[in-house]
């Protein structure tokens, strides 16, 4: 029995040298770092790599043969110079103790019909995925990509937008595990949707996925967590059309430090308060060392009020509860974004005077938003911030400071309405010259 086992570990061992398996990333967040430990569980023992038609023929069959084969102490490998094609649905949230190690690529099919039918529903916001991801001890790595094929999605919105687009990334209670060293492209719709998931780590991700049509690749948010807690979101580049991170209902306990954003709608904390009868939880939100560019927003709290509001067909709400607390950004360059911090609790209602007759219930508290510079775009200036609490008594120790921020004129205004002005660096001053 011992010589057998050891033969096997031998066997192991060699497989893992001869081919070119990816070794584990080292990930030391800096300087923040997250309240629990990285996950670091033993090494696998089990190799597999993941066999291709390699002709655009369906390849999920193997995958899932490869996943159930090393799941359990397994490094299951797909390879550099080959592209995977997955044109079926599939629920991973089998996975235990497994690394999964992408050097390759991985394209989804473009037929919108089958995704349509197919792809896994979340309860949030209509959102579908193209595979639903879960478990525990599962790292993710290697440096290939994971493409969506997002430009018929794109097209297609622009001719329906009730359409089901599915996200790329789905992932539905995974535990204990880490994602780094990823690409990905051309998502039809959010990169990567986190929820139930509790102490996961994704660090250098890189994203983009421009539109080739007239048509805009719209609400491609980087990152959205939901019902999840212990997430870090490190060290990663993030070119897209929404926003770079978003922090949906029940997000605790997470950090982000260390990304480039690009055309993006900001860090958001929201959209909260969407459904009436829900009580949605933002608390304990650290967002350090941010670089923002040609964005709408840096900081953002986006809160519907509490009267029905749309911002569109397909997405719509207000009148939720719910309270967002203890968030701090800190450290934010700015280039050419529209408002460096907007707070608001009228989001999707374009009337103010109706959002002030509904004040929201959803309080906003101990949110410190520091060391921000850089320069604002020409679209709200002068103005370079905008503070919209729906009544005097929901939003309390809200605080700017060292905000070294100036609009293209040169000046620091902001509108603040119903906050304690004193405690924010920045000139309150005039009327609300719009909201993103
Ligand atoms: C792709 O390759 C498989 C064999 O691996 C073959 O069965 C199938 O017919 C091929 N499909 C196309 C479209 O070439
Ligand atoms: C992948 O292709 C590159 C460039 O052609 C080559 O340098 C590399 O060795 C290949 N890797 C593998 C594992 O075949
Ligand atoms: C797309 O998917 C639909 C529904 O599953 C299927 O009927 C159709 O044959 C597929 N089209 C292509 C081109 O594979
Ligand atoms: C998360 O867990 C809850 C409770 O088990 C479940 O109802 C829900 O479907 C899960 N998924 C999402 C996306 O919330
Ligand atoms: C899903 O989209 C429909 C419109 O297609 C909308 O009426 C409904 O409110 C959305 N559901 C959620 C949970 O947002
Ligand atoms: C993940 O953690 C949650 C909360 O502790 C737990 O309810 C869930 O069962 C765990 N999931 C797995 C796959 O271990
Ligand atoms: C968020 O957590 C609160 C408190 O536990 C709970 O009442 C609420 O239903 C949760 N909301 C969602 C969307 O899970
Ligand atoms: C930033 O995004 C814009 C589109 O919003 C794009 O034109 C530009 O190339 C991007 N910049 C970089 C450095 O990728
Ligand atoms: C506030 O959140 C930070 C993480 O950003 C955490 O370290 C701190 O303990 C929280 N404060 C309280 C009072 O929970
Ligand atoms: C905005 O709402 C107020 C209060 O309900 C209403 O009197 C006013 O007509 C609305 N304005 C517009 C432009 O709809
Ligand atoms: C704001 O922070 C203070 C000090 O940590 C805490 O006592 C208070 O409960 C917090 N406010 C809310 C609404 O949680
Ligand atoms: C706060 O700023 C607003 C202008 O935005 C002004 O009307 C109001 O008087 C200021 N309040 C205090 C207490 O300074």
């Amino acid at each position: 029995m011992r010589l057998s086992s050891c033969t096997l570990l031998l066997a192991a061992a060699a497989e893992a040298a001869a081919s070119h398996y990816s070794p584990r990333p080292h990930i030391a967040p800096a300087p923040k770092h997250p309240r629990k430990p990285v996950p670091s569980p033993a090494p696998r023992t089990k190799y597999c790599t993941v066999k291709t038609h390699g002709n655009g023929t369906d390849d999920s069959a193997y995958i899932l043969s490869a996943f159930h084969q090393c799941n359990n102490g397994g490094h299951v490998l797909f390879s550099a110079n080959t592209t995977y094609t997955i044109g079926t649905a599939m629920d991973w949230t089998f996975l235990r103790h497994i690394d999964i190690d992408i050097q390759g690529t991985i394209k989804f099919t473009d037929n919108t019909t089958y995704w349509q039918e197919n792809s896994f529903p979340f309860v949030f916001q209509n959102v579908t995925s193209f595979f639903k991801l879960g478990g525990d001890d599962v790292f993710i790595y290697g440096g290939g990509e994971l493409d969506g094929s997002g430009q018929v999605w794109y097209d297609l919105y622009a001719e329906n937008e009730y359409i089901l687009r599915p996200v790329l990334i789905g992932i539905d209670g995974l535990n204990n595990s880490i994602l780094s060293d990823l690409v990905l492209r051309y998502s039809p719709e959010y990169y990567v949707f986190l929820a139930n998931s509790t102490n996961v780590v994704f660090n250098n991700f890189d994203i983009s996925g421009f539109s080739s049509s007239d048509n805009v690749a719209k609400n491609t948010d980087g990152w959205d967590t939901y019902r999840s807690t212990d997430i870090s979101i490190l060290d990663s580049v993030i070119n897209n059309g929404d926003d770079c991170v978003s922090f949906k209902p029940n997000s605790t306990n997470i950090l982000v430090e260390g990304l480039w954003c690009n055309g993006s709608h900001g860090i958001s904390v929201g959209s909260l308060g969407q459904y009436v009868g829900e009580y949605d939880i933002v608390e304990n939100i650290y967002v350090t060392n941010i670089s923002m560019h040609n964005a709408s927003d840096a900081a953002r709290i986006k809160v519907w009020p509490n009267t029905p509001s749309a911002l569109s067909g397909d997405l719509q709400g207000g009148g939720g509860d719910g309270r967002v607390n203890n968030i701090t950004y800190d450290g934010i360059v700015i280039d050419n974004v529209d408002y460096a911090i907007e707070i608001t609790q009228c989001y999707g209602q374009s009337n103010t005077t109706l959002c002030l007759e509904y004040p929201s219930p959803l309080t906003i508290s101990n949110v410190t938003i520091k060391n921000l510079s850089g320069t604002t775009s020409t679209k709200y200036s002068p103005d370079i911030a905008a503070f919209l609490c729906s009544s005097t008594t929901v939003c309390t120790n809200v605080v700017a400071e060292n905000i070294d921020v100036v609009s293209p004129v040169g000046t620091n205004d902001a509108y603040c309405l119903n906050m304690d002005n004193s405690t924010l660096d920045v000139t309150c001053t005039g009327s609300l010259l719009g909201t993103n």
